[in-house]
C-alpha cells in the first residue's frame, strides 16, 4: 500500500477522463461500484465523488510492456465497496462507448492494483435509485451519502455556502459568530435546555436563532452582519422542519424594509445563477420579487406562504353571508346572526365562510369518486365535510345540498364574487377562522397536485418568489383572551399605526416580512423596534409589565438605551433553500446527518440515557413519564 499514496499520487478523479486523454498513464483511487469477470478479463466500475471510470484488468494487456497478471489475479477477488487504487493507461473504447457515463469514451487498462480496504456487503446497494426504507438508510447514513443523488445535494449546499459568503463579503457584511448556549427567553419556538454543572439548578438554552445577538452587533456599530449558523428548536417535526437547522442570518443598520429586500434579492439571483445556471432576470426583469400584503395572502390563499405556481384563489364570502342573513342556509344564518347580534366582532377571530372556484377545464377532470376522496382529505384535517356546488345553466347550482335552500340572491352574489361560470365547481368551508383557513389552504395545494398543475414534490421548472408583507403586529390569543406579539416583541409597527395600539390593536400593521418560494416560507425577518418610546407602547399593548420585560429581555432593553441605530434583518432557512433548489422532497435529503420525524438519530442512537453519575453531576433527576 505504501507505494500507492506515498509514491503513486492520484492523477485524476473518476469523472475526469475523456477521449482527449487517450494514451496517458493515470492513477485513480475509489470504491468498487461493480465488477464483472468475463472473457478472461475483470471489468470494474470505479467510483469516487466525481463519477465513475471503467477499469479493465486483462492479464495479456501489453500496454506497459510489463505483465499485469498480478493485478488481474488480485482483481478477481474484488467485491462491491472495496477501496482500491490502480495504475493504468487510458484507452479508447472504440465502438463500445457508454453515452450514459461522462467518462464513457474511455476505459483504463489497469496494470497495478492495490487494495486499501475490504468492505462487508453493504445493507443496500449504492445506486442512484433504491427502494430501501428510510430507516435503514439513516442507520447507515455514511453509505447512503455515497449515493450520487445525495452527493449532488450536498454539493448544492456547498455551493450555496460559497456564493453566500462571497456575496455578503462583496457587499460589506462581516461574518460574525454568536453564542449557541444562551439565556432562555420565553416565547417563540420551544428551546432545548442545557443543564449547567457549575451552576446547580440553572440551565442554558440552545439558541433558536441569533436574533438578539445580531441586534447587539448593530448597537455595537458593526453595521452589516451575516452568519451561516446552526439554530435549534424543539418543535414537532415535518418534512420541512428539523430540530437542528441552518440559517443564513442577516442584520443591517440604517435600512428600511426595501433595502433588506434588495440585498436578499441580489443573493437569491446569485445563488440561482451559480448553483443552477438559472438567470432569474428572465422571470423577474426588474430584479425585484413581487410583494403581497399579508391580508390578501390569507384571504386568497388561506396562509402566508401561497404557492403561486397556479391560481385557484379562495374568496372570503363572510360579508355576503352576513349581508344576506345567511341566504337560506341554516349554518350561514347562524354565523350571520352571531355577527349581527354582537356575539362576534369583525376585529377578533370568529367564524368565516370561504369558497374556492375550480374552473371547468379542471372541474371536468374530477370524478364523483375523486370528489368524495377530497371530502375524506379535508375530514382528515378535522373539517366536518366539504360542501360543493356544480354551476349549471344560468348560474344554477347542482350536485349540492346547499342548492335546495339557498336564495337566488346569495347564490348569484357568490357566483359573481367567485367569478363562477357554467361547468365550474365551487368548494365551501365555514366555521372557525383558523380551521377554515388551514383546510382551504391545504385543499388548494392538494387539488393542484391532483390536477398536475404542480408536481408532487420539486419545482417543476417554476420559481415563484413572493414577499408577504405588512402583517398585523399583534394576534389575539383566544385562550388567554389577550393580544400577543405575532412574531417577536421587537418588530417595528408602521408609524401611522402607532396611535392605534391602544384603541384597536388588531389593526396595527408592522414591518415584518416573509420570503416565499413555491409555497414554502424560505425566510423571514423584520425591521426592529429601536425607539424605546414606541417599544414601551408596544409592551403596554401586549400587557407586558416593566419587571417582566426586564426579566425576559433586560440586556436588549439596556442596549437599546445606549444609542441603537435603526436596524432590521432577515434569516433564510438554508436547508429549505437547498431542498427547493435541488428538487428534494424533504429536509432530510439535504441535511447530511438529519434527525428522524421523532427527533432521533438512528445512526448514533441519540438521544440516549445518561448514567446516574452524569445526571448527578449536572444536578438533574429524570422523571419517567407515567406508563401508558
Ligand atoms: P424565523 O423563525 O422565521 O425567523 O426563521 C427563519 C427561517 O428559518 C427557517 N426555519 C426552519 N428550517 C428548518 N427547520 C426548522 N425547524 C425551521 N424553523 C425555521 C424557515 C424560516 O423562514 N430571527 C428570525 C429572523 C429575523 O427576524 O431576522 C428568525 O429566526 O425558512
Amino acid at each position: 500500500m505504501a507505494r500507492f499514496i506515498d509514491e503513486l499520487k492520484r492523477t485524476h478523479r473518476n469523472g475526469d477522463l475523456r477521449a482527449a486523454d487517450e494514451g496517458k498513464e493515470v492513477i485513480l483511487f475509489g470504491w468498487v461500484a461493480s465488477y464483472r469477470d468475463h472473457g478472461g478479463c475483470v471489468f470494474v466500475d470505479l467510483r469516487d465523488r466525481d463519477g465513475i471510470t471503467q477499469l479493465v484488468f486483462d492479464p495479456d494487456t501489453k500496454d506497459f510492456g510489463d505483465s499485469p497478471k498480478e493485478a488481474y489475479v488480485a482483481a478477481q477477488a474484488l467485491r462491491s465497496e472495496w477501496v482500491i487504487g490502480v495504475r493504468g493507461k487510458v484507452v479508447s473504447r472504440g465502438g463500445n462507448k457508454n453515452p450514459k457515463l461522462a467518462t464513457g469514451e474511455i476505459e483504463i487498462h489497469a496494470v497495478e492494483l492495490t487494495i486499501f480496504n475490504k468492505a462487508e456487503t453493504p445493507p443496500f446497494e449504492i445506486q442512484d435509485s433504491i427502494d430501501t426504507g428510510e430507516e435503514k438508510r439513516l442507520q447507515y447514513r455514511y453509505l447512503d451519502l455515497r449515493r450520487a443523488p445525495l452527493q449532488r445535494t450536498l454539493r448544492v449546499r456547498h455551493r450555496i455556502n460559497q456564493v453566500t459568503r462571497r456575496y455578503f463579503d462583496e457587499n460589506g457584511f462581516l461574518e460574525l459568530e454568536t453564542p449557541v448556549m444562551v439565556k432562555y427567553t420565553p416565547g417563540g419556538a420551544r428551546n432545548f435546555l442545557v443543564p449547567s454543572r457549575m451552576n446547580s439548578g440553572k440551565f442554558f438554552a440552545l439558541a433558536e436563532s441569533p436574533q438578539l445577538f445580531k441586534q447587539l452587533y448593530m448597537v455595537a456599530g458593526f453595521d452589516r452582519y451575516f452568519q451561516i449558523v446552526k439554530c435549534f428548536r424543539d418543535e414537532d417535526l415535518r418534512l420541512d422542519r428539523q430540530p437542528e437547522f441552518t440559517q443564513i442570518d442577516v442584520e443591517m443598520s440604517f435600512v428600511n424594509q426595501d433595502d433588506v429586500f434588495r440585498i436578499m434579492e441580489g443573493l437569491i439571483f446569485k445563488v440561482w445563477k451559480d448553483v443552477l445556471g438559472v438567470d432569474l432576470n428572465t422571470l423577474y426583469p426588474t430584479g425585484r420579487f413581487p410583494q403581497m400584503p399579508f391580508e390578501e395572502s390569507m384571504g386568497h390563499y388561506g396562509n402566508d406562504k401561497p404557492d403561486l405556481r397556479f391560481a385557484m384563489p379562495h374568496t372570503d364570502i363572510t360579508s355576503l353571508v352576513i349581508e344576506q342573513k345567511g341566504g337560506g342556509i341554516p349554518f350561514f344564518a347562524d354565523i350571520a346572526e352571531k355577527f349581527t347580534s354582537g356575539k362576534y366582532r369583525r376585529d377578533l377571530p370568529a367564524e368565516i365562510v370561504k369558497a374556492m372556484r375550480v374552473p371547468q377545464e379542471f372541474a371536468q377532470k374530477l370524478s364523483r369518486a375523486e370528489l368524495d376522496k377530497l371530502e375524506d382529505f379535508v375530514k382528515g384535517m378535522g373539517a366536518k365535510g366539504l360542501a360543493r356546488a356544480k354551476i349549471d345553466k344560468e348560474g344554477a347550482w347542482t350536485q349540492s345540498p346547499l342548492a335546495k335552500t339557498i336564495t337566488k340572491e346569495l347564490r348569484d352574489a357568490i357566483n359573481a364574487a367567485t367569478g363562477a361560470q357554467e361547468g365550474d365547481l365551487l368548494f365551501f368551508q365555514f366555521g372557525k377562522e383558523s380551521q377554515v383557513q388551514t383546510v382551504m389552504a391545504n385543499l388548494r395545494v392538494h387539488l393542484a397536485k391532483k390536477l398536475t398543475l404542480i408536481p408532487e414534490s420539486g419545482h417543476g421548472g417554476k420559481w415563484n418568489f413572493l414577499w408577504v408583507v405588512n402583517p398585523p403586529l399583534l394576534e389575539y390569543d383566544e385562550d388567554k383572551k389577550t393580544w400577543a406579539a405575532a412574531h417577536h416583541a421587537f418588530t417595528r409597527p408602521h408609524d401611522e399605526c402607532v396611535e392605534l395600539l391602544d384603541p384597536d390593536p388588531g389593526k396595527v400593521l408592522c414591518y415584518r416580512y416573509d420570503l416565499v418560494l413555491n409555497g414554502f416560507e424560505i425566510g423571514g425577518g423584520s425591521i426592529r423596534l429601536h425607539d424605546p418610546e414606541v417599544q414601551a407602547k408596544v409592551f403596554r399593548a401586549l400587557g407586558i409589565k416593566d419587571e417582566d420585560a426586564r426579566q425576559k429581555f433586560g440586556f436588549l432593553l439596556d442596549a437599546l438605551k445606549f444609542g441603537a441605530p435603526p436596524h432590521g434583518g432577515i434569516a433564510i432557512g438554508m436547508d429549505r433553500l437547498a431542498m427547493l433548489l435541488s428538487g428534494s422532497e424533504s429536509l432530510r435529503d439535504v441535511i447530511p446527518f438529519p434527525k428522524t420525524q421523532k427527533g432521533t438519530d438512528l445512526m448514533t442512537d441519540a438521544p440516549s440515557h445518561a448514567s446516574a453519575e452524569q445526571l448527578a453531576e449536572v444536578h438533574v433527576r429524570v422523571i419517567e413519564p407515567p406508563k401508558a
